[in-house]
């Protein structure tokens, strides 16, 4: 018999998007599909005929449930297989294994990446999340938006009318803080203003970033830098990026100055990585920076840890809520992801951002 061939009765898988593998009785592959080969980035003429265990160097005890299953005649569902092989990356899988007449007895495994599955539904996830942040953002800012004409208009006439200029100092806070939110507003508005890009380097956003913060908390803080000078430089809208870390970092100065004198004083550590092989956003990249806004305070409030980029979400008296979601709005314009890990004494928000994209096909 001609292994290579694919037996007809196999035929209707070919097309399925799921890998597939037919094992005979001696746990040989018989079959696999085209999205088995690509799984395993292998020809299916150099696969099949192959045992398992010759292709895998992990599967004995995988190989005894097979073996069982074959002579119980049954199947069963193993939701965490992991196949390892020279030279390759392990692969993480779900596979569900169904007795096959071929007309021997035969095995018929499906098999699903779990990880890719994972990141796939946290990706989704993501996804939604922003775009139900981005309408309550416009929704509400237009709400915010429309009387604030009114009440600037309003101040404007009444400072007309004041005869003791000593007043005019209060129409001008109204008038100065509809402006700011005003144009706070319009920022809201027009996240897809064109950006700006320019060729940058991540350590302008650092420096900058820093010298902000600590012109802004003068005392009681410290901000270490931990750089790979070794980074590219890349294409990016700088005044958004800063912007995007100086929102983080400000929220880590707050928390640090806020919870009363931290042990071992408080410090802030701006740390940036290289990262080779990535996938951010479902693309593929070749190349990525990591920058790392690490504080030792009091960490994320519990209950606000599971909605920290909503908008309006706010664990501070006065807070606006909307710091880490234009921080998100703006690292996904850059195609790029933000991440929070926090506990008492560490809290680390993690910016990924693409560099270069990986080779096509790759
Ligand atoms: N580094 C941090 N440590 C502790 N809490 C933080 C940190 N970063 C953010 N938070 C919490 O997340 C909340 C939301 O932040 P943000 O979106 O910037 O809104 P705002 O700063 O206006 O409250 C903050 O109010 C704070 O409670
Ligand atoms: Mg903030």
């Amino acid at each position: 018999m001609s292994r290579s061939a694919t037996p007809r009765a196999f035929a209707g898988l070919d097309l399925l998007a799921t890998s597939v593998m037919v094992l005979d009785d001696k746990l040989r592959l018989v079959y696999v599909n085209p999205a088995t080969e690509s799984l395993l980035a292998h020809g299916g003429r150099l696969l099949v005929g192959q045992r398992l265990g010759a292709l895998f160097s992990n599967v004995d005890g995988f190989e005894n449930r097979l073996r069982e299953a074959l002579a119980e005649e049954r199947g069963f569902w193993d939701q965490n297989l992991n196949l390892s092989r020279p030279a390759h990356e392990t692969l993480y899988l779900n596979c569900l294994v169904t007795p096959v007449e071929l007309p021997e007895r035969g095995l018929m495994l499906e098999l699903r990446p779990i990880e890719q599955r994972i990141r796939a539904e946290r990706e989704e996830h993501q996804l939604t999340q922003h775009l139900a942040n981005r309408e309550l953002i416009r929704n509400l800012a237009h709400e915010i938006r429309n009387p604030l004409g009114g009440l600037r208009g309003s101040a404007q006439l009444l400072e007309r009318e004041l005869d003791r200029p000593e007043l005019k100092e209060y129409t001008q806070v109204i008038i100065k803080e509809a402006d700011r939110l005003q144009a706070l507003m319009d920022r809201l508005l027009t996240p897809h203003r064109l950006p700006h890009t320019v060729t940058m380097n991540i350590h302008e956003v650092c420096e900058r970033v820093r010298s902000l913060i600590l012109a802004e908390f003068p005392s009681g803080l410290s901000i270490r830098r931990d750089y790979d000078t070794s980074i590219p430089e890349f294409q990016g809208d700088r005044e958004q990026l800063i912007q995007a870390v100086l929102n983080v970092t400000r929220n880590a100065a707050q928390a640090l100055l806020g919870a009363g004198g931290v042990k071992g004083g408080a410090e802030i550590r701006l740390s940036t990585r290289v990262v080779r092989q990535v996938t951010l956003a479902k693309r593929r990249y070749r190349l990525a920076l990591e920058l790392q806004v690490i504080d030792n305070g009091p960490g994320i409030p519990a209950e606000i840890s599971d909605t920290l980029f909503f908008p309006l979400v706010s664990g501070r008296e006065g807070g606006s809520g909307l710091g880490l979601t234009l921080a998100q709005t703006f690292v996904q314009h850059h195609h790029g992801v933000i991440e929070c890990d926090s506990q008492p004494g560490r809290t680390t928000f993690r910016i990924l951002l693409p560099i270069e994209p990986a080779a096509a096909g790759a």
